[in-house]
């Protein structure tokens, strides 16, 4: 993002009033330096949600909501980035930047394309309509009531009618005025290799498919008869409006569902979706064939952060919600999984047993980890030991996946307890290498953290305090912020969350102040920002010597580290995986420095070694 635009943010940073602005939403009190309030983003009865105006900043002790006023608007008005940005900048009169002639005259053509693509889609869609409803194509008019559709359902979903000719979309919309090439950028049509250009979607029924806030971004098209030289179904293209791994089918009708029931159902096809919402299941979104990508999940976790799968009862829908899982725990949701008899998909499932039987499924679904951990245990003979390892190895790039601390160490214990005999230290080992292999160093597994290490407090529920607390301070005190930088090690930080935060303020040399502004600007850590405001709109006294507070920081957590590798060492040398001269020179490496946790590997390592002797010192 250019210079002129990170300037009007900042000054729309400095100078909006975010109590007024907030407060326009929800009542506000005055307490100390902050202002305190009902969450707007949440149900709840005690005020938890706070504005501090001197830094700028709101939060929701409750759900977690936070930002400046830029995300106050975005999140109220469902804006994206820039546009809350442009209506800020109205609203305080600061003019929008100017864009140099190369620019702009790039941008311009980039948004010329936009513009006139959604204007061939918003035609194709009109065209595609009146066709089904003037019934110009029999066999899809025929095609409804035989697939349990109903004239409600065909409005909702504003369906429509491709015809059984070539080109007859180009030649209406080339009425209208648009070009050949045009057609093919909008992907409604195709050119061959001899140059022909034709209608992508013949003779099928035709399911728009719209963005989250209801701009129609493509096309689904499902064949009316059956043949095989061609795909049941088609969808569009990419194009400069349709990103397929972006997008949710019937998120548009299903966004405020899922925001007041808290909960998203995710369907694999059309017809599931539809016959999802003429049951009620109105929290329904289908990912298209594809297997859910990690942008799919967090569109979705704008909305919700519970989701239960339903896809298909055959072997590759229950592949599909396998790999689409992964996205799902990545993005930090709590995933359920609604089986289906292997015959079904929630279309005939629905059809056949009704809103109720479903709804008891869904009741009784059970959670997406434990479904992974029967499909993968499937023939495995869990007694022996080389099938336990197996277990390990395959679960283990799912693992590392889960972004939540608590329920990543819920998940190894549950992994543990169905392998039995597997050391905890090998499975730490397992998950670090499997990290490894995904290039995911952010994966490295937790497995090896001393439990008592894990300071739990409620504003930071599942977070390491001692973590929270480095970011605290760098954000809070230039001079902590320095020392910081120049004292502390990547590796004596332990908490996924926040750690790239740290890493980044060790990293930029500037001001917090200000990189908040610039990573907010090139959308850095967008999920992450909210545990930024949630640390800056901590109350907790630093003190009135930051360096002072940043030095026995640095000494806890150089302190928290040495303990972490003693106690990894212990249990190595308890589960006899290690040797003894391995212990003394991983001793060494380390550089342990802490007496009595030395003393105590010895006495082990020596009785381990002669068993009957006095340990040497
Ligand atoms: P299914 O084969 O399960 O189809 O594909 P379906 O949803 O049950 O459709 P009906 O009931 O036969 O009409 C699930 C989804 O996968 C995508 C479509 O989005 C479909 O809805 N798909 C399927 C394709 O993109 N192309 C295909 O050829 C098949
Ligand atoms: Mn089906």
């Amino acid at each position: 993002m250019n210079r002129e635009f990170a300037d009007v943010v900042r000054r729309i940073k400095e100078n909006a009033d975010i109590v007024g602005v907030v407060g326009s939403v929800v009542p506000l009190k005055k307490a100390g330096n902050s202002y305190k309030g009902r969450c707007p983003f949440h149900d709840e009865k005690t005020p938890s949600f706070n504005v501090v105006p001197s830094k700028g900043i709101f939060h929701c002790f409750g759900c977690g909501a936070g930002g400046s006023v830029i995300d106050f608007v975005m999140r109220k008005e469902r804006l994206d980035f820039k546009e809350a940005v442009e209506k800020l900048a109205k609203e305080l009169g600061i003019e929008m930047p100017q864009f140099r002639p190369i620019d702009r005259a790039e941008a311009d053509a980039e948004q010329r394309l936009i513009d006139a693509v959604q204007r061939a889609n918003n035609d194709a869609l009109a065209w595609f309509r009146k066709n089904l409803r003037e019934g110009r194509n029999p066999l899809a008019s025929e095609y409804l009531p035989l697939r349990g559709i109903s004239a409600e359902m065909e409005e909702k979903f504003q369906l429509g009618a491709a015809l059984d000719e070539w080109a007859a979309l180009k030649d209406h919309l080339g009425k209208l005025g648009y070009t050949d090439q045009l057609l093919v950028d909008a992907g409604l049509c195709v050119r061959s290799e001899s140059g022909r250009v034709y209608d992508r979607f013949r003779h099928r029924l035709i399911f728009p498919i719209f963005s989250a806030n209801g701009k129609v971004a493509g096309f689904g098209g499902r064949q009316l008869v059956k043949d095989d030289k061609s795909a049941k179904y088609i969808n569009s293209e990419e194009t400069v409006l349709y990103k397929k791994s972006q997008i949710l089918y019937a998120l548009n009708w299903s966004r405020e569902d899922i925001e007041k029931s808290g909960y998203a159902i995710l369907c694999e096809g059309y017809m599931d979706v539809l016959m999802a919402h003429a049951h009620g299941f109105t929290q329904a979104v289908a990912s298209l064939g594809t297997s859910l990508t990690l942008q799919q999940a967090k569109l979705l976790k704008r909305f919700a952060n519970k989701t239960f799968f339903l896809y298909d009862g055959d072997s590759a829908g229950q592949k599909a919600m396998l790999r689409g899982g992964e996205s799902l725990l990545e993005a930090g949701f709590d995933t359920r999984v609604i089986a289906l008899p292997p015959a079904d998909d929630p279309d005939t499932f629905l059809q056949r047993e009704g809103a109720s039987a479903l709804g008891t499924l869904l009741e009784n679904a059970g959670e997406f980890f434990d479904y992974a951990l029967d499909a993968h245990s499937r023939g495995l003979d869990l007694s022996k030991l080389a099938p336990q390892a197996e277990l390990a190895d395959r679960m283990a790039p799912i693992i590392n996946r889960i972004s939540n601390d608590v329920m990543k160490e819920g998940a190894i214990a549950r992994l543990l307890r169905r392998i039995g005999g597997l050391p905890r230290t090998a499975l730490g080992r397992i998950l670090q290498q499997s990290a490894k292999a995904a290039n995911r160093p952010e994966g490295e597994a937790k497995g090896s953290v001393p439990s008592g290490s894990q300071a739990i407090s409620s504003l930071f529920d599942d977070m390491d305090l001692l973590d929270v607390y480095v970011l605290k301070m760098m954000v809070e005190s230039h001079g902590a912020l320095e020392y910081l930088r120049a004292n502390l090690r990547h590796e004596w930080i332990v908490e996924k969350k926040i750690e790239g935060w740290i890493f980044y303020f060790c990293d930029h040399d500037e001001y917090a102040g200000t990189l908040i502004d610039a990573a907010e600007m090139e959308n850095e850590f967008p999920a992450d920002r909210r545990i930024l405001s949630r640390v800056m709109a901590w109350d907790f006294p630093l003190g009135d010597n930051p360096l002072h507070a940043a030095e026995q920081i640095l000494w806890r957590l150089r302190e928290r580290y040495q303990l972490r590798l003693t106690n990894d060492l212990l249990e190595l040398i308890a589960q006899k995986q290690i040797d003894s001269e391995d212990a003394q020179r991983l001793l060494t490496a380390y550089h342990l420095e802490h007496r009595s946790r030395i003393t105590q590997t010895r006495r082990i390592f020596g009785i381990e070694k002669h068993s009957a002797t006095q340990p040497t010192e």
